[in-house]
């Protein structure tokens, strides 16, 4: 267990301290900067046969060549031990480590060896997400995640990971934002494999969880010492009017199925009954067999909260344009709620990123202190910001440099909600800024840039930007200005 103990009074009095023992990590996953799509036997994954779909993508991008970190991981880890950063969070490719889904391939499995070594000789703790949406494709023809036997392949997925890296690595995360993986993936439609099967989303949901839980159980049961957990990206629902009780409906509704669907089965062992209660009303149900919701609940040790933005919910229309997150790709898309339709998100005329997303701190610190209060603290369960980040329409200047301040100050307000959780006596054990470079954006393509460090796609050169040299300045400080 990691001890946070308080800050050590700071030399300036002026500055806020981070707690001893807080992470300052960088955060990236294996679709989005490898490339090396078809190289040493990797297989395709979801994301190689979505994008090939016209339309799907904007400007038809793929992941192909992304950063070409398959590489240059060498000089990224460089980059990494320039920023001081101590921990990275990164993810394997599942269709690199099994191309068919099944099947182990030494070549790709060496890879994250050798990064993890490379890692390892920076004095950079290695912190590994086993799933960031890159399904193979061969499991995605035999069902994909609303196949039962999709959660049973993910556990034997993850031991085939811990054969080549268990001995080097203590921090194991099962998945990346499955709301993202379930509704974005089979019933919006805008994330591979572009379905949109209202009742397949949450099928898909409840064997995404099921595979987490097989997981922990399985790496549980290899190495007892290991530091297992999960990411989920939460977000902080609150209704437009609070008087109004169809607006505290339509917040209560979104907390439901983005927040409790899964936070809950995770850390309490059941779904929310409100939940359940909306789904049914929608002759929507969650395909639980006998023993699945004690597998879910196994004990972790670790919670990775995602947190971009919150929102303002109601059930009327907002009168104004109202707020539109989702990727201008050309197929249509389905609301990716279906407990929860006829919810409007109303824009709050805050300022808004590149995304399109409100840039809402304050909601952070809401909520690490509600996860802390009403989950962890019970269970027992460390607390970490595995992401959050802005896009920004960066300008390069004539010398090549990049002065993004309004990121800088993106990331000095989130690490400032990160304290003010911690000042109200939320232990958070550390925060990582997404992303460590530029990269592939998903639907968005390499439009939307989140990086601390610029990717120049043509050249490949790297740039740090001055968000990255604030974010260096805060980790040798350990301290933020008050
Ligand atoms: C969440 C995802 O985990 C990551 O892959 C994505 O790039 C960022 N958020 C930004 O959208």
């Amino acid at each position: 267990m990691t001890l946070v103990t308080p800050a050590p009074q700071g030399a300036s009095s002026l500055a806020r301290a981070f707690p001893t023992g807080f992470r300052f990590g960088v955060a990236t996953a294996a679709y989005q900067i490898e490339g090396a799509s078809n190289r040493d036997g990797r297989g395709d994954a979801i994301w190689d046969a979505f994008a090939r779909i016209p339309g799907a993508v904007v400007g038809g991008e793929d992941g192909s060549r992304a950063c070409e970190h398959y590489d240059r991981y060498r000089d990224d880890v460089a980059l990494m031990r320039e920023l001081g950063v101590d921990t990275y969070r990164f993810s394997t490719s599942w269709a690199r480590v099994q191309p068919d889904g099944r099947t182990a391939n030494a070549q790709g499995l060496d890879f994250y060896s050798r990064l993890v070594d490379e890692l390892l000789a920076a004095g950079i703790t290695p912190w590994l997400t086993l799933y960031h949406w890159d399904l193979p494709q061969a499991l995605e023809e035999a069902g994909g995640w609303p196949a039962r036997d999709t959660a049973y392949r993910f556990r034997d997925y993850a031991l085939a990971v811990h054969d080549v890296l268990g001995d080097r690595i203590e921090h194991w995360t099962t998945l990346n934002e499955p709301w993202c993986s379930a509704f974005l993936g089979y019933l919006s439609g805008e994330h591979a494999p572009g379905r949109q099967e209202p009742q397949a989303s949450l099928d898909a949901a409840h064997h995404l969880l099921l595979g987490h839980g097989l997981t922990i159980q399985a790496l549980r049961e290899r190495d007892a010492a290991l530091k297992l957990g999960v990411t989920l990206n939460m977000t902080v629902p609150d209704p437009v009017d609070p008087s109004h009780p169809g607006d505290v409906d339509a917040a209560r509704r979104i907390d439901a199925q983005h927040n409790r669907l899964f936070i809950d089965p995770i850390v309490r062992g059941a779904y929310p009954s409100d939940l359940i209660d909306d789904l049914t009303a929608l002759e929507l149900s969650l395909p639980v067999e006998e023993g699945d919701l004690a597998i879910i609940g196994s004990p972790i040790e670790a919670l990775g909260i995602n947190y971009y933005h919150g929102g303002a919910l109601s059930d009327q229309p907002d009168p104004s344009a109202g707020l539109s997150t989702a990727a201008p790709s050309e197929r249509p898309k389905l609301s990716p709620f279906p407990a929860a339709e006829g919810v409007h998100w109303h824009s709050r005329q805050l300022p808004t990123t590149a995304m399109g997303w409100e840039v809402q701190p304050e909601g952070l610190t809401r909520l690490l202190n509600r996860v802390h209060t009403d989950y962890t603290k019970d269970a027992g369960i460390e607390l970490y910001v595995t992401e959050n980040g802005a896009a920004y329409t960066d300008v390069v200047e004539a010398d090549g440099s990049v002065n993004d301040v309004e990121r800088a100050a993106f990331l000095e307000a989130h690490l400032a909600a990160v304290l003010d959780a911690i000042d109200a006596g939320t232990p958070v054990h550390g925060y990582f800024y997404w992303s460590l470079m530029d990269n592939y954006e998903w639907a968005w393509g390499y439009d939307k840039r989140f990086g601390l460090v610029r990717v120049d796609y043509e050249t490949q050169e790297r740039t740090i930007k001055a968000s990255g040299m604030r974010y260096r300045q805060i980790i040798a400080d350990r301290a933020i200005a008050a």
